[in-house]
């Protein structure tokens, strides 16, 4: 509640300058309200024009919104599409020789790929998919190293009608494992090694680890790219080489035409359950988001902007704002391969110099992180060529946000706080930058077609200031489909029937007397450590698989850079550690817990315990847990705590 309150207490107003408004795709509030007000009359003609401008259809839809099975909402179900083609081949006659992609090395090689070349990579690697024998509707997973190869992968996919699914490069082999194993993967495409802050990160042996995980695996071959040139073990009959099988294929490849509902890609995330959620979005809506955000939010202007989204692919934001929205606009981006603060915290202030860079927009946790380690380095370079920021994936501070509007906007340059999820695809709540006054710390209002609210636990709005369940009224057609294998899942976490038909987000959220939002942080067991989400349900389940530890528990600990660190408390089978040994387990369960999930996971401190805090009926009492973390006096009644005692032994730290 404390974090809630002081940014209760944030009502500095930046209004948009009048020459961002001047020339901002939605100019002044009266343009937004007047979209806002168009898509409540209209709803869902609204999206169905939106569709129709934006998207090129091979087959145009005549039906908008199929609510008939909610909440397995359809939309323009009887078009065809393909998303590919939006991406690539719609550019190509005015503008093929524009620059797609300006990618930097993190050893600082610089390459530009115009759309051209673009397309004929993505189609020479669509064509060697279909050689290998992927078809329409297969799995395919990726696991590579930001790099044009990456953005290629998910292209040709989305060509040929397969659903990727993109794992991050920082999961374990047993996660990655779990996600084939549930996915019935046929295809990985992965590199050797990826390089970052000027160290190698092997890929293909943990590939190689989570194959060896069962005896009977769906997957058939791994396509490998060879980033780093370092040795790697072989399968004969199951690897090849990227370049082995693009380099005899046509550069022309007819893209699949795909319904609009066809699933586009899956990807996992966490959730409040020890496993990860399948997160399915189709083809044309989520498309339709990318687009109509990077439109509104960023105020894309594809002749002139170099924009630049730092997010990895293997999360949501590097999907919407790397490989699709960008692209389906025709935007010249940059990619990086390399880490903020690598060679050293200016990294990022010389790429934005060097490239020209008009659009940039990264995670709170980087802004922290850069602040910390080289506020004086923004005023050595050259900055003028920005005209907006944008941040996602955790509140922002206001401090923070002030920083990089004065520092890195050098107040010019509007900042969009941009709230959203894997599961709605695009921006939900964030201001139009031409259009919407912003507060340091609120993600402001929702974008037209957005019917945000606040709900109390019976489903009923709440009124200014009070915290409740932050939620979407509407069907919206960038939304998650339904999680893979899982569609009971799905009704039951985003739509539980006591919110009425209600898209919960598992967020709490207030509002202020403008209508302004406010993200509190999650309302379940999700914890957010430098932007990325982890659930602590996944992590206790690593650690009661390791054969010491009897029980565990996971709490989030608020962190001055990271947003949230990771608290674990243990109850061993033996006796409870002390001093050394205990610091010897941390360190033992800090790195069970890397295998088993991946480095981002791994808890920052532990406490043992000879038991956990218990009510009488035997329940974990995590508000008591979090209080320990974060080294509060208990003042709440712990009259119903079974062991009081253990209180004591829980507040030393390893
Ligand atoms: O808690 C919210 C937080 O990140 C969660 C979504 O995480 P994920 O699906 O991994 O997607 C991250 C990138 C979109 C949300 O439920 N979150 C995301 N953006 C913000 C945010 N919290 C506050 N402000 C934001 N701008």
């Amino acid at each position: 509640m404390s974090h809630i309150e002081s940014v209760l207490h944030e009502n500095r107003h930046f209004p948009p300058s009048t020459t961002f408004q001047a020339q901002a795709n939605v100019s002044g509030v009266a343009h937004y309200q007047a979209l806002c007000e168009q898509a409540r009359t209209t709803y869902p003609e609204f999206w169905a024009n939106l569709a129709r401008e934006h998207i090129t259809w091979h087959k145009p839809f005549n039906r908008i919104l199929d609510a008939g099975n909610a909440p397995f909402f359809r939309w323009f179900d009887d078009g065809e599409l393909n998303v590919s083609w939006n991406c690539l081949d719609r550019h190509l006659t005015h503008y093929s020789a524009r620059t797609a992609i300006i990618f930097e090395a993190d050893d600082g090689t610089v390459s530009h790929v115009t759309y051209q070349q673009l397309f004929e990579r993505v189609c020479a690697m669509a064509n060697a998919l279909k050689e290998q024998g992927i078809h329409k509707g297969d799995r395919i997973v990726i696991y590579l190293p930001m790099s044009v190869e990456a953005i290629v992968a998910m292209q040709a996919c989305a060509r040929i009608g397969a659903i990727h699914s993109v794992v991050f490069g920082g999961f374990s082999a047993k996660s990655l494992h779990e996600r084939i194993m549930d996915a019935g993967a046929r295809l990985i495409i992965t590199a050797d090694a990826g390089f970052r802050g000027g160290k190698t990160i092997p890929l293909k042996s943990v590939v190689d680890d989570a194959l060896a995980m069962s005896t009977i695996s769906p997957i058939e071959r791994v396509i490998v790219y060879q980033r780093a040139g370092c040795s790697i073990h072989w399968q004969n009959g199951r690897d090849v080489w990227w370049h082995d099988c693009v380099s005899s294929q046509a550069t022309f490849c007819e893209p699949e035409w795909m319904n609009a509902e066809d699933p586009l890609f899956i990807l996992y995330t966490s959730g409040s359950t020890g496993r990860p959620k399948g997160v399915q979005h189709s083809s044309a809506g989520y498309l339709l988001g990318a687009i109509t955000s990077m439109h509104w939010v960023f105020d894309a202007k594809p002749a002139t902007d170099v924009f630049w989204c730092t997010a990895d692919v293997g999360w949501i934001t590097g999907h919407s704002y790397v490989t699709y929205g960008p692209l389906a606009l025709g935007m010249t981006q940059v990619i990086f391969e390399g880490i903020p603060t690598w060679p050293d915290a200016g990294r990022f202030w010389r790429m934005i110099q060097q490239h020209r860079v008009t659009t940039f927009y990264t995670a709170p946790t980087a802004i922290r992180s850069l602040i910390k380690l080289g506020a004086d380095l923004p005023a050595q370079h050259d900055l003028s060529s920005l005209r907006l920021l944008g941040t996602v994936g955790e509140p922002i501070n206001p401090e923070a946000w002030l920083w990089f509007y004065r520092q890195i906007g050098q107040e010019r340059c509007p900042v969009v706080d941009t709230w959203w999820q894997t599961e709605t695809g695009a921006h939900m709540i964030a201001p139009l930058p031409g259009a919407i006054t912003t507060k340091p710390g609120s993600c402001t209002l929702p974008l037209p077609g957005i019917q945000a609210d606040i709900l109390d636990e019976q489903g009923e709005s709440l009124p200014v200031g009070e915290g409740g369940y932050l939620v979407v009224r509407q069907p919206f057609p960038s939304l998650l489909r339904t999680l893979w294998n899982d569609p009971e899942r799905f009704k039951t976490t985003y739509f539980p029937v006591e919110f009425k038909g209600c898209y919960v987000a598992g967020d709490s959220a207030h509002r202020d007397e403008e209508g302004y939002f406010w993200i509190m942080g999650r309302i379940d067991d999700v914890l957010n450590v430098s932007g990325h989400r982890l659930g602590t349900m996944e992590i206790e389940s690593a650690l009661a698989t390791h054969p010491a530890v009897a029980e565990a528990a996971v709490v989030g600990k608020p962190h001055d850079i990271k947003g949230e660190t990771i608290v674990a408390f243990v109850v061993l089978k033996q006796q409870c550690p002390r001093n050394g040994a205990a610091k010897a387990m941390a360190d033992e369960l800090r790195h069970w817990v890397g295998k088993e999930i991946g480095a981002i996971a791994k808890p920052e401190e532990f406490r043992f315990g000879e038991n956990l805090p218990k009510t009488r009926s035997g329940k974990i009492m995590r508000r008591l847990l979090r209080a320990l973390a974060r080294d509060e006096e208990i003042s709440q009644d712990v009259s119903t705590l079974e062991n009081p005692a253990i209180l004591e032994q829980l507040k030393s730290v390893c």
